[in-house]
């Protein structure tokens, strides 16, 4: 039995780096949003032992051994579920490699949720957010998916009322950005910040916990403010007014201050999709992707197009809500 399920990209509204933590790992507020860009992982448990992989594109950077996220997690739940067998996984890749777009962490929790249905067991809610976790910082928002608050390294994740689905354009560089590449160079700029000539102390790693705090307050006030923004005295959309917010209170990411200085292209891309009408734009994760949020699909389909006559891999696409990621993850099942 081949099980396929829809494996979708996520986006960052906002991320904010704290300090460098003892395990190595940053501390990290952020809102995860799920998109409809996706891969499709298509799983089979057939006779025999052990896991293999195949990819549809041929990009050395995806692993094809138990390094790739998708081998790790069948370990696990394998072991969770006192499966057997030999899991074959397949990655239809569509989503760019690192990306920013978290389609390896992806791919993972749709392999959990394709080899779950494969095998006709289930784990529980909270055994699929803690195997998710053990294999990286990225997976559990998947698990959750819609509009997602990650804390800790990432991994604690909390439902958050869903925004509703919003056009986006999402541009993909060719360009590979590392993510342990880019929290070294944001250590490496917090160092440099917290020499005393410098001003800029939001940096530093000694205050990075009260920085946390802080932006953890904005966030708050912005989604508190969220059911509130939603009905306009004024006449303009819900979106309209979501955006605005976004703005208006200054929800940045981050890794632009590490990630645009080395690839200078990158922040010209976020100002073309300013120019093209985005009322937001942000670098996703550590890029490379960039997206911008639209008032309209239309406006979203008009600025895409611009963005690739530019000679620019632009895609209009939207936000999904959680009910709507359940609803078209479907699994597929073939005999
Ligand atoms: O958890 P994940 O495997 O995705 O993390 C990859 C690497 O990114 C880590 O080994 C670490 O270097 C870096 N990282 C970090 N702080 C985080 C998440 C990831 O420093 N919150």
């Amino acid at each position: 039995m081949t099980v396929a399920v829809r494996s979708f990209a996520k986006i960052n509204l906002g991320l904010y780096i704290g300090a460098s933590r003892a395990d190595g790992f940053h501390s990290l507020r952020t809102v995860y949003q799920t998109i409809a860009l996706h891969d499709i992982i298509r799983v089979t448990v057939g006779r025999g032992s052990g896991i293999e992989i195949v990819c549809t594109n041929k990009d050395p950077r995806v692993p094809l051994d138990s390094s790739n996220t998708c081998w790790r997690i069948a370990e696990l739940v394998m072991s969770a579920l006192c499966g057997s067998g030999r899991v074959s996984i397949e990655i239809e890749k569509k989503l760019p490699v690192q990306g920013g777009l978290g389609a390896a962490s992806s791919n993972a929790v749709a392999t959990m949720f394709a080899l779950e249905r494969a095998l006709k067991k289930s784990l529980t809610g909270a055994e699929r957010l803690r195997i998710a976790a053990k294999v990286g910082s990225d997976l559990p928002l998947f698990v959750v998916g819609g509009t997602v608050l990650g804390v800790g390294r990432g991994e604690e994740v909390y439902p958050l009322p869903d925004l509703p689905s919003l056009a986006t354009v999402v541009v993909t560089p060719n360009i590979g950005v590392s993510t342990p590449a880019a929290f070294a160079d944001w250590d490496a700029l917090a160092r440099t910040n917290a020499r005393p000539s410098t001003s800029t102390k939001q940096l530093t790693a000694s205050d990075g916990s009260d920085r946390l705090f802080e932006v953890g307050c904005v966030l708050s006030a912005w989604l508190n403010g969220y059911p509130n923004t939603g009905a306009s005295a004024k006449g303009g959309s819900r979106a309209g007014n979501l955006l605005s917010d976004l703005v208006r209170t200054g929800i940045e990411n981050d890794f632009e201050k590490v990630v645009f200085p080395k690839y200078p292209e990158l922040r010209d891309i976020k100002g073309e999709l300013e120019r093209a009408g985005s009322r937001y734009a942000s670098l996703s994760g550590s890029g490379s992707t960039l997206y911008g949020l639209f008032r309209s699909p239309a406006e979203a389909a008009k600025a895409a197009s611009r963005l690739r006559k530019r000679g620019l891999k632009a895609v209009a696409t939207r936000t999904l809500t959680r009910r709507q990621v359940s609803r078209l993850q479907s699994f597929k099942v073939s005999m």
